[in-house]
């Protein structure tokens, strides 16, 4: 075989390698985008195997369920105290029987430790004693079964149900990280520039042996002393094929880049008629923002303020100011100022002001920025629909005190030991968005 076509066949061997690779990166980087979590009851984690201790303990793990599981888990705080190893901090299992029985009456009958838990959970447990002693047997059988397991493979139980936790976070898991792979193929490339060094220097080394050579037929000096046959490798099938490729792969990159990036117009920051700063107003001098946004924590608009509010202030501070002329003119012709907008959902969203800032009891730097440190405003989130329901899947509602939501908890926590996010609330549905 000749040098020149072996030394061409390297090279679209690594040509080809170069692509796979980047076709990894894309597929990567593509899935970085659309992962969604895998659907809660898709893969049911493994129950846990019957326990040690026998009948006792499996009809314990069910009276837990019915019972105690909305308050309870076995490796972590609920409601009440995880249960790993419970009956190691009771003298007997009488004992606990009957705290577990009358909690109330054991806490306020002088028992130092029950007392001790109370003043930590502020809330007595309520009583079982519609549980027949065998039933909190059980209970407690299983407790001491499940506190035998190592942690780890305890945590099962709050998956046990099939649902839940352990699904959920090997789906997020499944998707490799895009930065993590951005390292790879860097490494993979020096890899391959390295390799055509190495291979131009022996293609370099071979050349040379071989004109020095004076036993070589004519057909294989013709081969040898061939200037490198650049032509037949540029023009060969797969060499083509490789570069259509990457080429496509990157143009396609692009587009849905740019498809995605349609209409979404974070960092948008308009000159307005007067130069209004957050930065001096809201940051310096520390005026609410609810002071001038009146809407803020009452309706579904912030509100911009009007002139008069501005002049409750500036009727007295920079009087001479050609800005604060433009505010007196306002006024005297009766026409406000003409602030040009920032923020803009189209009609088809309904988005509430006072449902985030006062219900959610949200920052309004978390959707809007540093506010306080603008000059000018401009759009700091991308306001898309992926954003708002990102964020009702992430973020746990602030239930404390609202007396609204006391039996959304409970029904909440029947279901599974996971906080409550805005998603559970219904935060995903189309029409809670959309008119
Ligand atoms: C409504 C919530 C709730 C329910 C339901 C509940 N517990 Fe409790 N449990 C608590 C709280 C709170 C405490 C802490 C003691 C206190 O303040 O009364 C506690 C304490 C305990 C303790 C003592 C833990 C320790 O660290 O010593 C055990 C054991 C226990 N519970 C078992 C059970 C069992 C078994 C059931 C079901 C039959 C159950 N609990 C149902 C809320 C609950
Ligand atoms: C002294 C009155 C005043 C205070 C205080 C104030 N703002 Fe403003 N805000 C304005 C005015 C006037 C505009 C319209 C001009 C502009 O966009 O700069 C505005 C615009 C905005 C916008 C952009 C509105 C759009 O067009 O989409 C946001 C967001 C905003 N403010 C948030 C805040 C936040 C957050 C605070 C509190 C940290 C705050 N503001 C405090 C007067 C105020
Ligand atoms: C609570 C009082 C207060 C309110 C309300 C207020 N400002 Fe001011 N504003 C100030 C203070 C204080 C300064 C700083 C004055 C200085 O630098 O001496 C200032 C400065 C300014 C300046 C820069 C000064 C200049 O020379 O032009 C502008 C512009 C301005 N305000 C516009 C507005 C507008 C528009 C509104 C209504 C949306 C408004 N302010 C509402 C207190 C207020
Ligand atoms: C959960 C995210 C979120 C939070 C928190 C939030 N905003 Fe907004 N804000 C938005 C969105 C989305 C819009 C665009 C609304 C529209 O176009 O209908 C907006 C628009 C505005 C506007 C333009 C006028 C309007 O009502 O459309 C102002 C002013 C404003 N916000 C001020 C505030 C202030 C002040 C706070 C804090 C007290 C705050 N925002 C908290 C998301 C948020
Ligand atoms: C920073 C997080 C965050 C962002 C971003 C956000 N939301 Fe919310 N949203 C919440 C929280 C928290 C609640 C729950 C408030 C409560 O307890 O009712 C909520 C509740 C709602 C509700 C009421 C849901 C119900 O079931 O009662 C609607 C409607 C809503 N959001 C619309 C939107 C829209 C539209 C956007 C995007 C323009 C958006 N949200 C962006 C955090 C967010
Ligand atoms: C948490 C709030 C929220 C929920 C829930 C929601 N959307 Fe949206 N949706 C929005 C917002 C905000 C926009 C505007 C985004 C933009 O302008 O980029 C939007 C835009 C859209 C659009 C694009 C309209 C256009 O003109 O581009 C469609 C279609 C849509 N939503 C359908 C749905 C469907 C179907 C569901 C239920 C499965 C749903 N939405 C649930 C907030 C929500």
């Amino acid at each position: 075989m000749s040098l020149n076509r072996l030394t061409s066949r390297y090279w679209v061997r690594i040509g080809a390698m170069a692509a796979t690779v980047l076709t990894l990166h894309f597929s990567a980087i593509a899935q970085d985008g659309t992962a969604t979590p895998a659907p809660a009851d898709g893969a049911a984690a493994a129950a846990p195997a019957p326990a040690a201790g026998g009948g006792d303990a499996v009809a314990g793990e069910a009276v837990f369920n019915a019972n105690c599981k909305q308050c309870h888990a076995i490796n972590e705080q609920v409601v009440g105290p995880a249960l790993r190893d419970a009956h190691k901090r009771w003298p007997s299992d009488k004992a606990l029987t009957e705290f577990i029985k009358y909690p109330q009456k054991t806490i306020d009958g002088g028992n130092a430790y029950a007392k001790g838990l109370y003043d930590k959970y502020k809330q007595y447990m309520p009583n079982h004693n519609f549980l027949k002693d065998e039933e909190i047997g059980s209970v407690i059988a299983w407790i001491k079964a499940e506190s035998a397991k190592p942690a780890t493979a305890a945590a099962a139980p709050v998956a046990a149900d099939g649902k839940g936790g352990a699904a959920a976070d090997a789906g997020a898991g499944a998707g490799i990280d895009s930065s993590f792979l951005t390292y790879i193929l860097g490494a993979l490339v020096l890899v391959l520039i390295l390799l055509i060094a190495v291979l131009g220097l022996i293609t370099t080394v071979l050349t040379k042996y071989l004109n020095n050579n004076e036993n070589l037929t004519e057909a294989d000096k013709e081969y040898a002393l061939d200037a490198p046959n650049y032509k037949s490798f540029f023009g060969s099938k797969a060499f083509l094929f490789v570069v259509t490729f990457i080429f496509t792969m990157v143009v396609l990159k692009a587009g849905f880049d740019k498809v995605y990036g349609i209409n979404v117009n974070t960092g948008y920051a308009p000159t307005q008629p007067i130069p209004f700063s957050h930065k001096l107003h809201a940051g310096t001098y520390e005026i609410d923002c609810g002071y001038c946004h009146t809407g803020v924590y009452k309706g579904k608009s912030a509100t911009i303020p009007s002139v008069n509010i501005c002049l409750n202030c500036h009727n007295a501070i920079k009087t001479g100011s050609p800005n604060m002329q433009k505010l007196y003119k306002a006024v005297e012709n009766n026409k406000p100022i003409e602030w040009v907008r920032v923020h803009n959902l189209p009609d088809l969203a309904y988005f509430n002001h006072s449902q985030h800032t006062v219900v959610g009891k949200i920052e309004c730097e978390k959707c809007h920025g540093a506010i306080k440190e603008m000059e000018v405003v401009e759009q700091h989130s991308t306001l898309t629909m992926g954003w708002c329901i990102n964020c009702h899947r992430e973020t746990v509602v602030k239930t404390e005190g609202n007396a609204y939501y006391d039996k959304l908890v409970k029904l909440h926590a029947d279901k599974t030991n996971k906080p409550m996010t805005v998603e559970n609330i219904g935060g995903l549905e189309c029409s809670k968005c959309h008119y």
